[in-house]
């Protein structure tokens, strides 16, 4: 495994001189934030050394190095799934690939579903915790010492000191940002409604099919962590119609200027 992480890494230097400092992987309907950055190289993924290719509808497979208000940063436009068959250490390859690069801070997105009747479409939640309902773990295996030890510890997984950055920044642009604790859960199949009122009792107020395994595996490397979901749709427990992705991509388009925003100015402000 460090080999070939080594071995994407020094393809992606091959690419471009850049040194970045912070990474962000884009969620469904939010690929455009990468159109923001300055002076883009833009690898795709299927061109570095044992990267996976996306199935998944709206994640472009793109790798996007470049700068944003004045710092450097590489995008990862798209992200792989457990749902797409794919093993939990395929899809945080990226995040060490990252870590080697130089990446000490990680913005990860995502689409999510809301447990709360006040979490609505189109609104963007900071994540202040997670539960991990996927029945399994990226770091389980042997430790790669060289990245962090056996037993991390998550009791600050996503940095308070950035939500408060952001908070600050939403309230400063009136808009509206809220907490929220991320259920992950491996899909492909949506929740059923007993099963959202499960992860409602138990404390989560959003449930998706992502982000939990990079995050466990971004602490474990000492990154910090910023974690931001955009509510796509409410689940099961608020109605009984079948999502739409088309009604999922609306809802992320909503959000997706305030976001914008929010990353920006975040950007400048760290
Ligand atoms: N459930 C799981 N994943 C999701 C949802 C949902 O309701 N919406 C967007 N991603």
């Amino acid at each position: 495994m460090p080999k070939m992480i080594n071995e994407s890494v020094e393809y992606i230097r091959s690419k471009t001189s850049s040194h970045p400092e912070i990474a962000m992987i884009l969620g469904t309907g939010l690929n455009t934030i990468a159109e923001m950055m300055e002076d883009p190289t833009i690898i795709p993924y299927r061109d570095i050394p044992n990267m996976k290719v996306s199935t998944a509808p709206s994640h472009a497979g793109k790798l996007v190095s470049g700068k944003l208000s004045g710092k450097n940063v590489i995008i990862m436009q798209g992200r792989l799934h457990f749902y797409e068959g794919y093993s939990m250490q395929e899809i945080t390859f990226s995040i060490r690939m990252l870590k080697m690069l130089g990446v000490e801070r990680l913005i990860i997105t995502n689409a999510a579903g809301s447990l709360r009747e006040n979490y609505k479409p189109g609104n963007i939640i900071l994540l202040e915790d997670h539960i991990n309902m996927m029945g399994t773990n990226p770091l389980i295996g042997k430790n790669l010492e060289k990245f962090g030890e056996r037993f991390p510890s998550l009791h600050e997984p996503y940095s308070l000191a950035l939500i408060k950055k952001c908070e600050k920044i939403a309230a400063n642009n009136d808009f509206e940002v809220k907490r929220g604790v991320y259920c992950a859960v491996t899909g492909p199949s949506l929740e059923t409604r007993s099963e959202c009122k499960m992860f409602q009792s138990v404390g989560a107020d959003l449930v998706g099919m992502s982000t939990v395994p990079e995050v466990i595996v971004a602490v474990h490397s000492g990154m910090e962590v910023l974690g931001i979901s955009v509510v796509t749709n409410y689940s099961n427990i608020f109605h009984s119609k079948a999502h739409s992705q088309e009604e999922i991509r609306k809802n992320a388009d909503i959000a997706r200027n305030n976001i914008e925003k929010l990353i920006k100015s975040l950007l400048e402000k760290i």
